[in-house]
């Protein structure tokens, strides 16, 4: 059976950092290192310069995730961009990284699920390549989060920052079974019912402007382990997998307490739970491919390993997937 493998990983982060003791002089914001290393273990945050935009950080991150895969971007036929913070309303972002990569084939368009983005992304680009319609698939988180927070608000602005990381898959063969290499599967969920703890608050069906992000962060907490508990238990079942076959968790990277809590009750150590929150803070759409991008360029995946990458954010939506590297 054809399978989606992942041939190469990339990343970008804004050179501008701002660590928590700067939010006070930078954006004139009272708060503390201790407040929000206590509740989130952010440390600082990536900050994008006013030229940059989503598809100027992806279409970086799609650069090294390419040059890594050693693929020509002429050769991606397949362009998925997840980000809420997209260039404009269109083109899509995810046609104007295509244009900077130098692709002229296939077909890219952007999906909206906000810090699910990634995943769902993913398991697009999987049923694509599985079905025949893309065989070299870029897939990218990128976000410019800066741009849509209320500074004036110290219980959202402080928790987010900008990035982007991509993932090169291309189609490959496998036996169908839960030992091959590649997307082994993908598994979406959301519930509108709960649309309004976590949004942008803008856009054409509003006022017209960006909007800014509004969230009732208790009530997001609220859903976020059970639900993702309950999906990476239902990706482990339907390959018939079990929470020891795991070597990685690579978390959406919202906030520390979420990411411990999904560790233990998954009973991996420590060091097979990737963190980059202490030094990216909430990327959003971005944050799961850049932790991937992270231990894969350091080198410490190896060929085979099983890992679930998981997330939750606005909509609810939340998902997860099952990977072997
Ligand atoms: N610095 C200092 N004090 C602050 C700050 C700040 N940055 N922000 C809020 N406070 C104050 C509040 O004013 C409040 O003071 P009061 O009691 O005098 O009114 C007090 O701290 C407590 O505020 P809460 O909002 O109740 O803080 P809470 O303990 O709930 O922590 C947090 C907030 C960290 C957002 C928490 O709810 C959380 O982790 N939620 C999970 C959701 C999440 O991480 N969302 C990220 C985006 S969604 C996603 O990606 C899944």
């Amino acid at each position: 059976v054809t399978r989606a493998i992942i041939a190469g990983c990339g990343s970008y982060l804004p050179e501008r950092v701002v660590p928590n003791d700067a939010l006070a002089e930078a954006f004139g914001i009272e708060t503390s290192d201790a407040w929000i290393m206590e509740r989130t273990g952010i440390r600082q945050r990536h900050v994008a310069a006013p030229e940059e935009t989503a598809s100027s950080l992806g279409a970086a991150a799609a650069r090294q995730a390419l040059e890594r895969a050693g693929i020509p971007g002429a050769e991606v036929d397949c362009v998925i961009v997840a980000t809420a913070t997209p260039d404009s309303a269109f083109p899509a972002t995810a046609v104007r990284i295509q244009a900077a990569i130098g692709s002229t084939r296939g077909f890219a368009f952007d999906v909206s699920a906000a810090c699910t983005g990634f995943v769902y992304a993913l398991g697009l680009a999987d049923s694509l390549i599985r079905t025949g319609q893309a065989r070299c698939a870029l897939v990218i988180g990128t976000e410019v989060f800066s741009r849509i927070l209320d500074w004036t608000d110290r219980g959202t602005c402080v928790l987010f920052g900008d990035g982007a990381g991509a993932v090169v898959l291309v189609a490959g063969e496998g036996q169908g079974d839960a030992s091959d290499r590649g997307i082994l599967s993908t598994h979406l969920h959301s519930d509108g019912r709960y649309g309004d703890i976590l949004l942008v608050d803008g856009g054409a069906g509003s006022n017209g402007e960006c909007g800014k992000l509004r969230m009732a962060g208790k009530e997001v907490f609220r859903h976020a382990v059970s639900k993702l508990a309950a999906v990476v238990d239902e990706a482990l079942a339907a390959n018939g997998l079990a929470q020891s076959d795991i070597r990685w968790l690579i978390p959406h990277q919202a906030n520390l307490r979420i990411i411990d809590a999904m560790g233990k009750k998954l009973g991996l150590p420590k060091e097979r739970v990737v963190v980059t929150v202490d030094r990216h803070a909430n990327t959003s759409a971005a944050s799961i491919p850049l932790a991937l991008a992270e231990v894969a360029g350091r080198g410490l995946i190896e060929r085979g390993d099983l890992m679930v990458l998981e997330g939750i954010g606005g909509g609810l939506t939340w998902g997860a997937a099952l990977a072997r590297f």
